[in-house]
């Protein structure tokens, strides 16, 4: 196992200590930034004349073979070398020769490694982005197929008001777009290259920054070279970012679970999405919804793991930063999956709307509206509260719902109340005026649908 800086060394690194310390088996999946990372390099330094147009020729072509032979399988990235960088320079050094020695002129790990993983996160903010916006499109789609569907809205999980799935869906929706901006966001604050900033005090040699930084499309190079090998926010806002989608996530897996069980019977997951038990045949559970909440754990761990292990680090790289692969890209693939197969899952589920609009009117979700009629005749909002408090006991004492009651029932409470009651406390109409904007009302809704739809059109392709 020879070792990239084995010069000063006279003993052989204990086995244990070399796989404590090696990285490969995970940051290999680096290795095409890492390529990237070293053509621009190599292109740069032959531009400042540190390297011969013939030694980038080679480099650029045996980097580009390796890259090659490595996604085609034959050539295998082994646990032989320390890292996914070791491995891009031994194997380009054995192809070419000399000219292979030359790359890390004017280069550290600490820079390398800084640049490989901002590139690889920057390709994956982008990827989660994509998925986030195909998960906005299908919410869009069923906001506009339900903008009529009744079903009751819930505070402390007690029925509350009457409001539509389309404005259900639309909170989601609002979520995940604050989620689609707050990539955004991340991608502008994180994107300069760190490329050129050496161990952590720049190097003699005169780099040219702006050309990497613009070859490797970033904005600019960072400005301060310490910070710029110990910079790893954009990695914690990231999963800070991803913690936020796996949240909205679960909370919309609960409720599809709970929509989902026979008790509401709201929805029904498609087969394709759901799974069976080995014991009760007429089971058909959940588990994907269950999965995407219970990940969820998974994301938060990997942002705590990265809060805890920055908070002690002086300036500048230490190799407790190594830490910041494992659980990271874990936690990029767990919730980049998770909204692939949300997505999927709230695509080909049924809707039981005739179940959900019952649902709506069992349960006195038109108690608001009731108490808002009599405001209406002049009755103070608060007397109103009581009478109509009066008329739910009553109710919930003969087993029936408001639009049950008969008129002569409605006046031995409040003379107030006419034959128009059960027009004002229909659902339909308890929905139909709640217009203000956000509201559930379908012009409220149409109006935020075609914001929405703006939306997507502006941020289509970014
Ligand atoms: N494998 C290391 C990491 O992931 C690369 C940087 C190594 N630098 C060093 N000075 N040992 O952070």
């Amino acid at each position: 196992m020879a070792q990239l800086w084995g010069g000063r060394f006279t003993k052989e690194t204990d086995k244990l200590v070399y796989n404590f310390n090696a990285s490969i088996n995970f940051d290999k999946r680096l290795y095409r930034h890492d390529m990237e990372g070293s053509i621009a390099h190599a292109k740069m330094l032959a531009s400042i004349g540190i390297l011969t147009e013939e030694e980038l020729d080679q480099i650029q072509t045996g980097i580009e073979g390796i890259l090659e032979d490595v996604e085609n399988g034959s050539l295998e990235i082994t646990e032989e070398y320390e890292d996914i960088h070791s491995f891009v320079e031994a194997v380009l050094t054995d192809r070419i020769g000399d000219a292979g020695k030359k790359l890390h002129t004017g280069r550290s790990r600490n820079d390398q490694v800084a640049l490989d993983m901002k590139l690889y996160t920057r390709d994956e903010i982008v990827a989660v982005r994509t998925e986030i916006y195909h998960l906005l499109e299908t919410c869009q789609n069923l906001m506009e197929k339900n903008l009529y569907t009744a079903m009751p809205g819930f505070t402390h999980l007690q029925k509350a008001q009457p409001l539509t799935l389309a404005h259900h869906i639309g909170a989601y929706m609002e979520m995940f777009k604050r989620d689609y901006s707050r990539l955004t966001d991340i991608y502008a604050r994180m994107n300069y290259c760190p490329l050129g900033s050496g161990a952590l005090a720049g190097t003699t040699y005169p780099l040219d920054r702006e050309m990497t930084a613009s070859l490797l499309g970033f904005y600019g190079p960072t400005l301060n070279s310490m910070d710029s090998v110990s910079d790893r926010d954009y990695v914690i806002e990231f999963l800070s970012a991803l913690s936020l989608i796996m949240m909205h996530l679960s909370r919309f897996c609960e409720e599809i679970i709970l929509w989902n069980s026979n008790e509401y019977g709201f929805v029904e997951i498609d087969d394709t999405y759901s799974t069976g038990s080995s014991i009760m045949p007429q089971k058909k559970n959940p588990d994907i919804a269950e999965l995407v909440r219970g990940k969820t754990g998974r994301v938060y761990g990997a942002l705590l793991s990265l809060l805890t292990t920055m908070k002690g680090l002086p300036l500048a790289y230490n190799k407790d930063m190594q830490e910041d692969k494992e659980l990271t890209f874990d936690a990029y693939d767990t919730a980049k999956g998770c909204i692939v197969l949300f997505n999927g899952m709230l695509k080909t589920m049924s809707f039981h709307p005739e179940v959900m609009e019952k649902s709506a009117a069992n349960g006195f979700t038109n108690a608001t509206d009731a108490a808002d009629y009599l405001v209406g005749k002049g009755v103070p909002f608060r007397d109103a509260h009581t009478i109509v408090g009066q008329l739910v006991l009553h109710c919930i004492d003969k087993g029936i719902s408001l639009d049950e009651m008969s008129l002569e029932e409605y006046k031995a409470i409040s003379p107030v109340f006419e034959e128009d009651i059960y027009d004002a406390i229909a659902i339909a109409t308890c929905i139909k005026r709640r217009n203000t904007i956000g509201a559930p009302g379908p012009e409220a809704m149409m109006r935020v649908i075609s914001l929405n739809q703006r939306w997507l059109e502006e941020n289509q392709d970014k």
